[in-house]
């Protein structure tokens, strides 16, 4: 069998991470133009293949934890986060993973909502009369509120403390694909002092609701009591690993993520138009945007769909061979990485009419484009497939349909960009100029009458912001 063609302009000894490090987008775009669906390049002395298209991402997510291993392409995550999920030994995922799908059951998707509300609501409070922000710096906050609130309750900031976040900060800012996690660097000492002092706050968190569980239903009760697949329960230092690692894996996603929906709608105004009058018709202003309401969005979910095609927050995912594979005319060895790329399959011409451009209605019954499961890869796919995603979609909707239902915004940033971020991508600055709508263009004068004499404090927030 041949050997897959190697991409053009690779150097010597460092082959083309250089270029990887700098725009890897446009390296799998040249890759793809060059040789087609299948092309190698070479990471140092490392050989990867880079696929393109639902059939062979369909053999990537399929093949993994058989023929392909996950754990090798991540392993710079596990001296940041450690041992578990898809950094910890195919045994150990698969004893974990009843506790991981407790965790996103159907049912628990019901405090999760009202967690986002209260929060997104709380941002918003925020905001005064009229201003300007960064949606990518306030997103970046939100999501960690949202994060704090639907997995460890509405203590949350008590709990945790002050300093949690800038803790998970110096962990995040440690993660490094390519140098070895143990060289003597001050990104990396910081990272080790702030694990300790996270395990300490963890570990209190654990034995609060070790000696009182009938106090508590979050995550880390859930962690404690549902019993594995070998029938032990998550020893303390693995509840606390898999907090960190739902936080890493749930909380710069979907902040990027959600940041690049708004702008990518502020951009498209003709768009926005149909999103704008979904929310007037779907949801009221004061009501909680639960489940039934959420099952009324179309446009807002297809223009996160239509986000998650252009502007993937995870554009690419890894494997490693480890034992003979064949892809297409192609027999890969066991050593080899293999690679998913949004930036290939995101934009093939015969998937995805005119790919280059932000078009939802794309996804509408009528259309019916991407419905192959392996032809978007933002998400992943197959056994591994992010169990977060129907939480990260329902937290984007929720944000955008309350952030544009009670302001109308204006988008100020004019080149906005990819940053690859180290926990996954996001957008650079998007400024908006904001202006908080008055309140009987949201609702009718008795509404704002009763709610007012209840006490409902979004509407007194509301009302004091449109007098100052
Ligand atoms: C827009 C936001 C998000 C994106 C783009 C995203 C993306 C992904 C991707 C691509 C994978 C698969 C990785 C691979 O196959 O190599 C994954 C896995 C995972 N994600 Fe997400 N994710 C998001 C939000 C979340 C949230 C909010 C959570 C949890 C609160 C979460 C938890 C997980 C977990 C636990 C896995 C591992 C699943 C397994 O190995 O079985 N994700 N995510």
């Amino acid at each position: 069998m041949e050997t897959p063609p190697m991409i053009s302009g690779g150097l010597p000894i460092i082959g083309h991470i250089a270029e990887m490090l700098r725009d890897r987008e446009r390296l799998f775009k040249r890759g793809h133009a060059e040789h087609g669906d299948l092309f190698a390049m070479k990471l140092g002395p490392q050989p990867v293949l880079v696929i393109t298209g639902a059939e062979y991402n369909r053999t990537f997510y399929l093949e993994t934890d058989k023929s392909l291993n996950m754990q090798d392409g991540y392993s710079f995550l596990k001296e940041a986060i450690g041992e578990v999920l898809f950094t910890a030994s195919q045994d150990d995922y698969y004893n974990q993973r009843p506790a991981l799908q407790e965790v996103f059951k159907r049912e628990r998707m019901v405090s999760y909502l009202k967690a986002m509300n209260i929060e997104v609501q709380r941002w918003l409070d925020s905001l005064g009369h009229s201003g300007e922000i960064d949606i990518t710096e306030s997103m970046l906050h939100l999501t960690q509120y949202v994060a704090g609130r639907a997995l460890i309750g509405p203590d949350f900031e008590q709990e945790l403390g002050a300093e949690f976040w800038d803790l998970y900060k110096d962990i995040s800012a440690s993660l490094d694909p390519v140098l070895p996690p143990n060289l003597p660097l001050p990104k990396f000492w910081r990272r080790d002092k702030a694990k300790k002092k996270i395990m300490t706050i963890l570990k209190g968190l654990i034995q609060k609701r070790r000696d009182h569980p009938e106090r508590y239903d979050d995550l880390i009760t859930t962690l404690l009591t549902t019993p594995l697949k070998d029938g032990t329960t998550m020893p303390d230092d693995t509840i606390v690993i898999m907090f960190m690692g739902l936080i890493f894996a749930g909380h710069e996603t979907t902040a990027g993520q959600a940041a690049w929906v708004i702008a990518l709608l502020l951009q498209h105004p003709e768009y926005l138009g149909l999103v704008n009058a979904e929310i007037r018709d779907k949801a009221a202003y004061g009501q909680e945007i639960d489940a039934g309401v959420l099952s009324k969005f179309d446009h807002i979910f297809w223009a996160i769909d239509e986000t998650t095609r252009l502007r993937p927050s995870a554009d690419t995912q890894l494997r490693t061979v480890s034992s003979p594979i064949t892809i297409g005319n192609y027999e890969i060895p066991a050593g080899w990485r293999l690679m998913v790329s949004g930036a290939t399959s995101h934009f093939m011409p015969g998937v995805f009419s005119n790919p280059e451009a932000f078009d939802p209605l794309r996804y509408s019954p009528e259309r019916g484009e991407g419905k192959n499961p392996f032809a978007i890869i933002g998400f992943g796919g197959g056994i591994h497939k992010c169990t977060g995603m129907n939480f990260a979609k329902n937290e984007m909707a929720i944000i955008t349909a309350l952030f544009l239902q009670q302001f109308d915004v204006e988008l100020l940033s004019q080149d906005i960009h990819v940053v690859a971020g180290n926990g996954a991508n996001h957008p650079s600055e998007v400024f908006v100029r904001y202006q908080r709508k008055p309140l009987t263009a949201l609702t009718d004068a008795t509404t704002i009458r009763e709610a007012a004499a209840a006490g409902c404090p979004h509407i007194r927030q509301h009302m004091s912001a449109e007098q100052n």
